[in-house]
């Protein structure tokens, strides 16, 4: 019913907000520190602890500074961490990928040593790896024509899923978009007797600028060109469901939307349309973007980030992927 102007309103929803018990009552969504996951970038080599400068708060840290962050993420009950690496040599094929003496496999090897219940997931793509940074192999062409090259790029994949699930990792997440790589990582994990390790498919990601510090963190930037080739159209939603499903039929276990805060039509739709358990990757462009506003005093840290996670975690990601993990977890047990 419409009110008449100047008649008290039938319809008041500001009954049920009055108290703060009234609105926890009411509250729909609710935050867990059981939903974070929290990204760690390790680097081959020595007493490696360096700061990333578009990512306050974050490091590239060798193994010997591990310890400490597993020993913080466990006080904090954090469930899951997501490893890049940051190789000693690159090459064109990504061949330090697969090493298992690199520092993703020795990472999970320690992490699983000193916290067997923390979940480890072990991204799986070649960009962090090649020398020209991008997520594959290149095809030889005409130099104006290189693009990534889709199926040789897959068995590289499965290899390095195969390292890295031996080395003990939980779950694997195929972030390159190649197509057909999930099916590709499920064959060779089967082959190698991996049956039960998931694999948490990035199944929409987009070519975003929003990974710009990233890219600075994994020392992954393209060294030509750009990635527009194999992520997706920020400019579609239809597409994203269309790649979901290819990923469902081949095999993934979990699914991710990346990034999330500009993509939460399409955390949605993913949500109504799959049962399979979801993520939503909060990228390095989106943390930038709240810490340099708060360092401004722009924004209020702490509420702008947590209202960040609830809209991704209402839109429906049960799980999020974020820089604010640590954070997160902090205020969250206040
Ligand atoms: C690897 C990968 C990227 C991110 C996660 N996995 C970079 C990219 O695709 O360029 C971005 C994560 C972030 O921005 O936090 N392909």
């Amino acid at each position: 019913m419409v009110d008449t102007v100047g008649t008290s309103p039938t319809e008041r929803p500001r009954r049920t907000r009055r108290t703060d018990a009234l609105r926890r009552m009411v509250r729909e969504t609710t935050l867990q520190v059981d939903d974070l996951i929290a990204p760690l970038f390790i680097a081959a080599g020595e007493n490696i602890w360096r700061p990333i400068s578009s990512m306050p708060g974050h490091y590239q840290r060798s193994l010997d500074h591990l310890d400490r962050e597993i020993d913080e993420l466990r006080e904090l009950n954090i469930p899951a961490v997501l490893l890049f690496g940051i190789p000693a040599t690159k090459d064109a094929l990504g061949s330090s990928a697969w090493d298992s003496a690199g520092p993703v496999p020795q990472a999970i090897r320690r992490i699983k040593a000193r916290a067997p219940e923390l979940m480890v997931i072990a991204d799986v793509c070649l960009c962090e790896y090649t020398d020209h940074g991008h997520c594959g192999v290149l095809t030889d062409d005409d130099p104006a024509l290189i693009t990534v090259d889709n199926d040789p790029t897959l068995e590289l994949l499965g290899r390095a899923a195969v390292t890295y699930a031996e080395a003990g990792a939980d779950i694997v997440a195929p972030s390159a978009m190649m197509d057909g790589q999930v099916a590709a990582i499920r064959t060779a994990l089967d082959d190698a007797g991996l049956f039960d390790t998931p694999i948490m498919s990035y199944a929409a990601k987009y070519a975003s600028a929003f990974y710009g510090p990233f890219r600075e963190a994994a020392e992954s930037t393209p060294q030509f060109g750009d990635r527009r080739a194999y992520q997706m159209d920020p400019a579609n939603a239809r597409e994203a469901l269309r790649e979901v499903a290819i990923d469902v039929a081949q095999g993934a276990d979990m699914l991710m939307v990346k990034p999330a805060g500009a993509y939460l039509d399409i955390i949605r739709a993913v949500y109504e349309r799959f049962d399979l358990p979801l993520a939503a990757y909060q990228v390095s462009g989106e943390y930038a973007m709240i810490k340099a506003a708060a360092a401004n005093g722009w924004l209020d840290e702490q509420r702008t980030a947590l209202e960040s996670l609830i809209a991704i975690k209402r839109a429906g990601a049960k799980m999020i992927i974020t820089y604010y993990a640590k954070d997160a977890a902090r205020w969250l047990s206040r």
